[in-house]
């Protein structure tokens, strides 16, 4: 049985629209009949059986607003599986809440830094619907997990109801801020901290992204005022975010770019004895169970400025195409120095090499052919060939893409990838075939 909202409230402070309705579809399921009702469901199989089922509930004498909530959670279960596996069957959610969490992979290695710090409690400030709090409890630590918009901190009550020492405060962190680590009691666990993770929500009320995280909420000023209170402090930043994020801040950092199955989901920003000493940048890349389940983590130790080639003629065998992660954090060096490797221009991350070499910081590529980009003259080169489908990549080109398919008109059997590049700084056009093995 969950505990209900009002366990978790304190301060109640959003108004939203998309509050309220979240509020609306979550509050019928923290009664005893709503949860009753949401755990004797089968499995979400699609709208259609969702509204035959509504239909026959209703039927049944359940109240309308019961089942339309009980629906709605199967459906955003169903969904929320990508990113928390089995675990979602047991959890609650909000469309919103689901859309901004932390998948578990990726919430259990934040969870880690802060246990091999020796943090013993950590509060959570904006936790949502509790995605890195989750992990943060189930490593043992204690949890104090903070969200100013009450139907959120409900379900986040919800989603922690499985470990004694997790707490939710239904609070605005601009108003708890001041009191962080201060080992006082004032009855609501906020002095008894020892470390601090923030996930600023990145969407205004309208739904607009925010990419500038002096902009999200809570914003830039105040998660370095709480990498001050508390030194074992982390934040999840946007992908895009500038490397020298905490420059001039007067804090040691480590900005880490994760990439999940080749996707780049977060840079985290790692203050004080969560930061590596001598680490500014690092890259984590993970694969899924589904896809071998890997973690391979490359940092800026030792980094040298990779040579680059002089011409298309000195083109190795094999082209890498570094991770997400590794190209944002600046780290493709470390892939040319991993396969012996150069890159094709100074100022684009594809590396080239005479040898094949496993590894999860890029994809390999094998190059059959190397020529200078033009329109016509491909389109003819890729009917010679009998290519019919292609894979485009492309780094230092403003090619559009869409249109270069269009304009291609393929019509052969073959498949083959094309990489459009700069070579020593001029327009190339490679065409490729993917290499294995790659891990
Ligand atoms: C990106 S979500 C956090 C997601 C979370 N890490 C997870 O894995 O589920 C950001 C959350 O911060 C909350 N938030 C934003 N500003 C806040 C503030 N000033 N005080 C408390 N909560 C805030 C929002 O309500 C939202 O739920």
């Amino acid at each position: 049985m969950p505990q209900g909202p009002a366990d978790a409230s304190s301060s109640p402070s959003s108004s939203s629209s998309s509050s309220s309705s979240a509020a609306a579809s979550v509050a019928p399921l923290l009664r005893p009949e709503g949860w009753a009702l949401l755990e004797a469901l089968p499995p979400y199989t699609g709208p259609d059986a969702a509204m035959a089922l509504g239909e026959r509930l209703r039927a049944e004498g359940a109240p309308a607003q019961v089942v339309a909530a009980a629906l709605t959670q199967s459906r955003l279960r169903a969904r929320a599986e990508a990113k928390f596996g089995p675990f979602a069957a047991g959890m609650l959610f909000t469309a919103e809440g689901l859309e901004q969490a932390t998948r578990l992979q990726v919430a259990a290695h934040h969870a880690r830094r802060f246990r091999d710090a020796g943090c013993t409690r950590v509060a959570d400030l904006g936790c949502g619907i509790g995605g890195d709090a989750m992990a943060l409890a189930s490593l043992g630590l204690g949890v104090l997990a903070v969200d100013r918009d009450e139907a959120t901190a409900a379900v986040a009550t919800v989603n922690l109801r499985h470990w004694q020492d997790a707490r939710v405060l239904n609070a605005d962190v601009l108003d708890v801020l001041g009191r962080l680590g201060e080992d006082r009691d004032d009855g609501d666990d906020v002095g008894r901290i020892d470390g601090a993770w923030l996930d600023p929500a990145r969407r205004t009320a309208s739904g607009r992204r925010v990419l500038d995280p002096h902009h999200a909420s809570p914003p830039w000023s105040a998660v370095l005022d709480v990498a001050r209170r508390v030194p074992a402090t982390g934040v999840k930043l946007a992908p895009g975010v500038a490397r020298d994020i905490a420059a001039g801040s007067g804090l040691s950092a480590e900005v880490q770019w994760v990439s999940v199955d080749g996707d780049v989901v977060e840079a985290t920003c790692w203050f004080g004895p969560l930061a590596r000493p001598g680490t500014a940048a690092s890259a984590l890349v993970l694969r899924s169970p589904e896809r071998g389940g890997s973690i391979t983590l490359v940092d800026d130790e030792g980094l040298q400025t990779p040579p680059a080639v002089g011409s298309p003629a000195e083109l190795g065998t094999y082209l890498y195409d570094p991770d997400g992660a590794v190209v944002r954090s600046g780290l493709v060096g470390q892939v040319a120095a991993l396969v012996d490797g150069s890159l094709l221009d100074p100022t684009i991350a594809y590396v080239t090499s005479e040898r094949l070499v496993a590894t999860p910081l890029a994809r390999a590529f094998a190059v059959e052919e190397v020529w200078p980009f033009g329109l016509k003259a491909l389109r003819t080169r890729l009917r010679d060939r009998g290519v019919g489908a292609v894979e485009v990549l492309k780094r230092g080109s403003a090619v559009d893409v869409e249109q270069l398919r269009r304009s291609l008109r393929l019509e052969g059997t073959r498949q083959a990838t094309l990489v459009l590049t700069r070579i020593a700084g001029r327009q190339h056009v490679l065409l490729c075939r993917p290499a294995s093995p790659v891990a």
